[in-house]
């Protein structure tokens, strides 16, 4: 089916906005529309719920915490399995949030797993869960997948400082946006190499160099037009092949599409949760 064609099969909420390829609704039941080829994020605004508010309060008074867990090619049954216990009576982390908060973050949580397999028709899933406080670590980007698995993810930010974006139309091209991601991580590991080797000097160069790239993003017509996620949104979007994007150099830009995004380097502590396909014919 042609992309317009598979895009006017979705009744979209009446309220929408819609960018070229970045749909903003009031509507989660719009997300299936990021099956679209051309779309590359569906930022739909879920309703506000008390047990979020509760969660949010103990996320940012530092009462409830979730460090970075990574679980790769896991199975639905292996996430429950997973959030159960962190999420159980007996865990470090059920101290402050009541019993019903914790399951009903539990049930969103395999909702979004339920919905991403819905999405992909995948059976493994890489699942990221963490509180973090805003830092300076990440800048704009693409997440990529393996090579080969689906490339829509789904990510909900349940509280704290928003994630940005940037629309396509701001882009001066896909391989300058591609080149200056490589250039800030070859930085990023310049200033990692010089700490490891107590090389101040080099240190604060590689991060003065790091500094002037995420000031003024150069693959940006317009590097101060930067959006913000909605407030309790639900996010799918495309990731990207990581066969399509090795490296500046071999990059197929084309094919090499997907969300830019980055979090805030500032704000609130947040608590996020990404979820994306790792394969389809994986059991
Ligand atoms: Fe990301």
């Amino acid at each position: 089916m042609k992309a317009a064609a598979l895009r006017s099969s979705w009744s979209l909420s009446a309220d929408k906005a819609i960018d070229d390829r970045i749909i903003l609704s009031s509507d989660v039941a719009d997300l299936p529309a990021i099956e679209a080829p051309d779309i590359l994020a569906v930022l739909a605004i879920a309703r506000p719920e008390p047990w979020i508010e509760t969660l949010t309060k103990a996320v940012c008074d530092g009462s409830f915490v979730v460090p970075r867990f990574i679980l790769d090619g896991v199975t639905f049954p292996e996430i429950k399995r997973f959030l159960s216990q962190l999420l159980s009576s007996d865990s470090r982390s059920d101290t402050a949030l009541a019993k019903e908060i914790r399951n009903a973050l539990r049930d969103d949580l395999l909702h979004l797993t339920a919905h991403c397999g819905e999405l992909t028709g995948a059976k493994r899933f890489h699942f990221r869960f963490f509180t973090d406080i805003p830092n300076t670590r990440c800048s704009f980007h693409v997440d990529v997948t393996p090579p080969g698995a689906p490339t829509t993810a789904l990510i909900r930010v349940y509280c704290g400082a928003r994630t940005q974006y940037v629309h396509p139309d701001n882009l001066t091209s896909w391989e300058d946006f591609h080149a200056w991601e490589y250039l800030r991580k070859r930085q990023v590991l310049a200033v990692w190499n010089a700490r490891e080797r107590h090389d101040a000097a080099e240190e604060m160069r590689a991060a003065a160099r790091l500094s002037r790239l995420d000031a003024r993003p150069d693959f940006l017509h317009h590097p101060d037009e930067v959006h913000t996620v909605p407030q309790n949104a639900i996010i799918a979007c495309k990731f990207v092949d990581t066969q399509f994007v090795r490296d500046c150099v071999h990059v197929r830009a084309r094919a090499a599409r997907g969300w830019i995004h980055r979090s805030p380097m500032s704000g609130a502590p947040r608590c996020v949760v990404t979820i994306n396909a790792t394969n389809t014919n994986s059991h």
